[in-house]
């Protein structure tokens, strides 16, 4: 049988579905303290409407390994099984902790691709460097120190170093970046949890006030970054980080030899894809749920990077009604 094509265009609504399902399955989790009913909540919801999609899908990446994550692990089949062979990287919510304790930025976050489009990143940490759109190519890198990249953003930015700002994640491992990027006078967005909408704000730069997005977080969530991004324009790199041997391992067992190797956002999404996230908390990208008598109110970003289109969806999803 022919190989049935990637219709972005269709598949990108039922990816926003996917997206706001999460997230409406998790707004009641919203600051009562349970990270883990939050997302387990999510991940049902996900796990429920993926399965509507008439797609042959695998997660590529997910929850976790098989033996550790029930549900949506990686190389789990998701879909109906009748449609086209695609890639999922998802994280059903990407926030548990700021979910939890009702704090900014929290999201549902799904991206879809024709099968082998998306790296199968290990979980384990990536060293990630993040621009929005606009640059020349290749004005800074993981090469260079953090003060370097700040000055070098601020002349194509044809301002001084003081009004670029950096988002970073908030860890006792980014202390000494962190004071070298204050020593270049820029000022820092410390973030305590939520690296995707870290990197996406760069994006969006006026509206969010973020020029660059750098430091350690999870290698998955860096994928899911990279995927945004080539929908919405803008660099980003990313160097997995080993802390031992079991995490080589998984490197290995995800395909990766080269443990050293420096990828580009379209290394990390080498084809054309479609990316959804649905505010759970409010955020500099979105607003969050709001919780009225009788409905809850969402809003999602969808985007497919072939045509760069960016559209925001707003969703009334009537209570106790099945969605
Ligand atoms: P979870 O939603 O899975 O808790 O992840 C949140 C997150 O902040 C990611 O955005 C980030 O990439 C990672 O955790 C950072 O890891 P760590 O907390 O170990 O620094």
């Amino acid at each position: 049988m022919a190989k049935k094509d990637f219709n972005d265009r269709m598949l990108s609504l039922g990816l926003a579905r996917v997206s706001e399902a999460a997230a409406i399955a998790s707004a009641e989790w919203i600051g009562r303290g349970d990270e883990k009913a939050a997302d387990q909540a999510a991940v049902n919801a996900m796990r429920e409407q993926l399965n509507r999609l008439e797609i042959s899908g695998v997660v590529v990446i997910g929850e976790g390994e098989r033996d550790e994550a029930p549900m949506l692990y990686i190389g789990e089949e998701v879909g109906a099984g009748t449609g086209p062979e695609v890639d999922i990287a998802l994280d059903p919510l990407e926030g548990t902790t700021l979910t939890a304790k009702d704090m900014p930025n929290a999201l549902t976050v799904i991206a879809m691709g024709p099968r082998g489009s998306m790296l199968h990143a290990p979980d384990v940490y990536m060293e990630k460097l993040a621009i929005g759109p606009g640059y020349p190519e290749g004005i800074v890198s993981l090469d260079q120190t953090p003060g370097e990249r700040v000055r070098l953003l601020a002349a194509a930015k044809q301002c001084t170093t003081h009004d670029i700002t950096v988002c970073v994640l908030d860890r006792p491992r980014h202390e000494d970046m962190i004071a070298e990027l204050r020593k270049t006078g820029a000022a820092i967005r410390l973030i305590t949890d939520g690296d995707v909408a870290g990197v996406i704000h760069c994006a969006e730069a006026g509206k969010t006030g973020i020029d660059m997005y750098m430091g350690l977080g999870g290698a998955p969530e860096g994928v899911l970054a990279a995927a945004a991004l080539k929908c919405m324009g803008g660099q980003m790199w990313g160097r997995l980080m080993f802390r031992n041997d079991d995490e080589k391992g998984r490197a290995a067992k995800a395909g990766i030899e080269d443990l050293d190797r420096v990828y580009s956002r379209d290394d990390m999404v080498t084809e054309d894809v479609i990316f959804a996230a649905t505010g759970v908390t409010d955020g500099s990208i979105l607003p969050g749920i709001v919780r009225e008598p009788g409905h809850l109110t969402t809003e999602t970003i969808l985007m497919r990077s072939k045509t760069g289109s960016v559209r925001r969806m707003s969703y009334r999803n009537p209570r106790q009604k099945k969605a």
